[in-house]
This record gives C-alpha cells, structure tokens and sequence, in this order.
C-alpha cells in the first residue's frame, strides 16, 4: 500500500456524459490539449443550462380517482407489455439512456431548480441514470431473454421461465430524483411489469420529464403511469389490492409503515423492496493517511449537503492521531463554497426544503449543548445548512439518522477497536461504511465482523457506480438486492417452471 500518495481510483465509466473531473480539472492537461478542450466543454455546457427554462410552478397533487385510474390502467397494460419481448424492452431503456445523454442541460437544468444539486451531483447523477438504464437492458436481456433448460429425467423437459409479476408501485426520494426514479422504474418495466410511480412530493417535475423520456424512448403509455403527490398517495397505492409488488426507497419508518400496510391486506402477499437510511461510520486509525482521511471524509460527509443515504454521518479516529485529523477534517471544509448550485464553484449547495432545515438546525443546537463543536461553516441566508463538525463523548449520542451536512466524530483507543464494531453494529443500521488504515489484518476483521452493504476501504464512502459497486444496506437499511446489481432485477419477476411430458 502506497503510504504517502493520495490513492485515486479510476472511475468507472458507462455513460457518455463526462465525469464531473473531465470537466472541472482543465488544469489536467496532456499534450494534445485536453485543457482547451474541457473548458470549451464546461462553457458549452453551462451556457446550454442556462438557456433552459425550469417552469417552478406547483403541480397538483393527483385525486383519489385519478391515483385509482392510473392503478387500473397500469392493470390493463400489464398483459402486452410483460408479452412484448424482453430485447424489445431492453432496447427502449438503451434509447432512453441515449436521450437523457443527449438531453443532458435540460435534466441537469431540472435537477439545479428544483433538486438544489450542484452542477458536479446533477452530472453524476445523470451518469447514474444513464448508466441504470443501459445495466438494466443488459441484466434483462440475459435474465429475461430465454428461459432456462432445466436437467430432467428422458422423457420429460424441464424449464424455467421468468415474467412480470403485474403492476409495481414505484415510490422513489427527493434526494436522486432522476436516477434512483429511473433505477426502480427501469428495473420493474424490464422485468416485464407495468408500473406506476409516485415521485417524492418535492421533485415531480423531474419525474415528470423522465416519465415522457421514458414514453418517447418506446415504452407504452399503457405500461408506465405517474402519480404525484405526498405520503397519502403513497399509502393509497400501497394499499390498493391489485398491485404485484412494491419497490420503495426512503425513510426506514415509511418502509416499516408500507411494509405493515402491504401485510394487513387479504389477498396475493406483495414482495416489498427497500432501500433506506444508515447512520454510516467510517473508522480510521493511526496508519491512515491523514490528508486522504481529510478529503475523503469531507466528500463523504458533506458532499450532497449531506444528503445521500450513504453520506459519512460517525467518524470513529483513533485518539493517537485524533487532534491533528480533526484539524485537517476542519481544514478541509473550510475550503468548501456553500451557496448557489448553479454556480459553478458551489460545493454544497441548499437542502431540500425549509422543514428540512429546522430539522437540521434543531440537531445542530442540540450537539452545541451536548458536544464539542470543531467546525462551524458560513451559510448564506436561505435553505441553507452549514457543514459543522462535532465530537461526541460516545457514540449513543446520535440516535437516529442526521440527513445533512453534519459530521460527528468520536474518538477511540486501538485496544478498544471491538467496542467501536459494538456501537456500528447497535445502530442497527447496515448500510455503508469506510475504513481507512494500512494493516490489513485490522481491514479484514472489520469487514469480516461489520453486517454492512457497502464497505469502502481508503477511499470516500459515497457514489455507488451501478454495475460496479451493487448499491443496498442490511437491517434497518433495507430489503435487497442491491441495486445496480446482477442479482436486483430477479427480485421484480415471477418465476414459472414448466414440466412436459414428452
Ligand atoms: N447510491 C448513492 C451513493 O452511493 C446513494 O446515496 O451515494
């Protein structure tokens, strides 16, 4: 292990929208110009968001009656679409990757206005989305393609065939409001069901868009419905008797709350899939290296605003080194801009609403009375959080998931490393974790012992690649299968052996 260079791994690349570094390191130059061309880039591309026009104006909140039209017709469409053939399928996901890349300032346009993300999240995300759609057509064409030859005794033929289960709700959060929305409304459509999709309530218009892409790029109108609204549409669906499954991602207590509502119904018993929180911990001991610990907690932890489920929310540092990373943590985020997201210098832009903010605001006074504040940022008026840095005496003192830019540090003796696993593991949460350290002995048990989803080792603990780093937590974080993963669209179909006598 290099002990003194700061380890970059190189993204891995699906889409054809550049990585955000393409475009905001033009000072990375090669001899044939590379720096010319990604400032002409970022300039053609700022200039094509702008020229977009985001209309902001409230959209209504769909009735009861057209939530049940929406339920029924889905109903209806359900027949032909899981009949159409899944390389149909697949090659209208491929169509509508190639669109949303080729429409990426208009979607970026979206995500700035009404997701608040800054230009570096809405191009990853848009990677994200692209990069979902074209796994999934993969994954389909294979699962879905032709049906299994089983072994079987002569005379008879056994095989397995996998099919759309009928209509999926799809209920997807604020926080990736085009790629997470596309993930799971992607991943049901191509396992051969018709879908409807319930946006969160803060970001319909980029559901909206995504849904006329998704028509535009050959699925049928009949197969793929939206809803918006808040939680009560959500509960009239999931409650609704004639839907096949749920796929939810969101807050532990909503997927707790569908979960009760999905099992107190008469009836077919509906597979939910849930994707929610973590109170995710990133442990690093006196063999890390201290400048990569520092740029890669502060990506983790306040990049977003925080807002990412797999966000750095528990820095455990081994009290040995504790003081001078702290510092450099401090030292780090004091370089982050907060402010306008389409600003192209922005590092943390706003979070989602104003409830959101009291929210985080309410914490904040809290940790100023019960820890040691480290590192308090300047945010500009408005829906604004600052990243700050608090040090807990024990880690029992953040009882539930902080969905901001707040970091909390507590530190650690080495003899005591199993105690830190303890408090990881009495979160009951399982979602990401970071290591940072340079004895592998140390690296292997804790990942041997941590039940966690997604455990990234010297590096930042967000931005899951779909295909390469299978995206879902364990326990309190949620169902699997991962998403972005060979084993996720299985879970959307309905498996069919048949047996003939010949
Ligand atoms: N898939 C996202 C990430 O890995 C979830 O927040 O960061």
């Amino acid at each position: 292990r290099p002990a003194d260079a700061i380890v970059r791994p190189q993204a891995a690349a699906h889409s054809k929208i550049p990585l955000p570094g393409d475009l905001f390191a033009p000072e990375r130059r090669n001899s044939r110009g590379v720096e010319f061309g990604a400032r002409l880039a970022l300039e053609q591309l700022l200039a094509d968001v702008k020229a977009e026009a985001v209309d902001l104006k409230p959209i209504a909140d769909a009735t009861p009656d057209q939530t049940n039209a929406a339920l029924a017709a889905a109903a209806a469409g359900f027949a032909a679409w899981s009949r159409t053939p899944a390389g149909t399928r697949a090659a209208a996901l491929e169509q509508a990757a190639h669109l949303l890349e080729s429409r990426s300032a208009r979607f970026i346009a979206l995500l700035q206005a009404e997701g608040g993300k800054t230009l570096d999240d809405a191009l990853s995300e848009l990677r994200e989305a692209a990069d979902f759609c074209r796994y999934y057509a993969a994954q389909g064409r294979k699962l879905f393609g032709a049906d299994t030859a089983m072994p079987g005794p002569t005379g008879e033929s056994n095989a397995l065939a996998m099919r759309g289960r009928g209509v999926f709700v799809a209920i997807s959060p604020w926080n990736f409001p085009l790629a997470i929305f596309l993930g799971q409304v992607t991943a049901a459509l191509m396992a051969g069901n018709s879908v409807v999709a319930k946006p969160a309530e803060q970001t319909p218009r980029i559901a909206r868009e995504a849904v006329a892409l998704l028509h535009e790029a050959g699925i049928p109108r009949s197969a793929l419905h939206l809803v918006t609204g808040d939680g009560k549409i959500g509960a009239m669906l999931t409650a609704h008797p004639g839907i096949a499954g749920v796929v939810f991602t969101g807050s532990t207590e909503v997927a707790r709350l569908i979960n009760r509502t999905l099992a107190a119904k008469d009836g077919p018993i509906v597979p939910l899939i849930a994707e929610t929180g973590g109170i995710n911990a990133m442990i690093a001991d006196a063999t890390a290296l201290p400048e990569q610990v520092a740029d890669d907690v502060v990506t983790s932890a306040f990049r977003s605003a925080g807002q990412r489920c797999s966000a750095l929310r528990l820095l455990f540092v081994q009290e040995d080194v504790a003081d001078r990373m702290i510092e450099m943590i401090a030292g780090a985020a004091r370089e982050l801009k907060i402010g306008d997201p389409s600003d192209v210098a922005t590092h943390v832009g706003p979070v989602i609403d104003l409830e959101a903010k009291q929210r985080l605001d309410a914490h904040i006074a809290r940790m100023k009375r019960e820890a040691r504040l480290h590192f308090a940022g300047d945010a500009p008026e408005g829906c604004f959080v600052a990243p700050h840095i608090f040090e807990l005496k024990d880690a029992g003192q953040l009882t539930e998931e902080v969905f901001g830019p707040i970091l909390h540090v507590v530190r650690y003796r080495a003899e005591n490393l199993a105690r830190v696993l303890q408090a990881i593991e009495r979160t009951g949460y399982g979602l990401t974790l970071g290591i940072h350290s340079r004895i592998d002995d140390t690296i292997e048990a804790i990942i041997d012992r941590a039940q966690i989803g997604n455990v990234y080792v010297n590096r930042n603990m967000i931005g899951a690649v779909v295909g390469v780093q299978p995206f879902g937590g364990n326990g309190l974080s949620g169902t699997g299968p991962k998403a972005g993963g060979p084993h996720y669209l299985a879970r959307f179909a309905a498996e069919q052996t048949v047996t003939i006598n010949t």
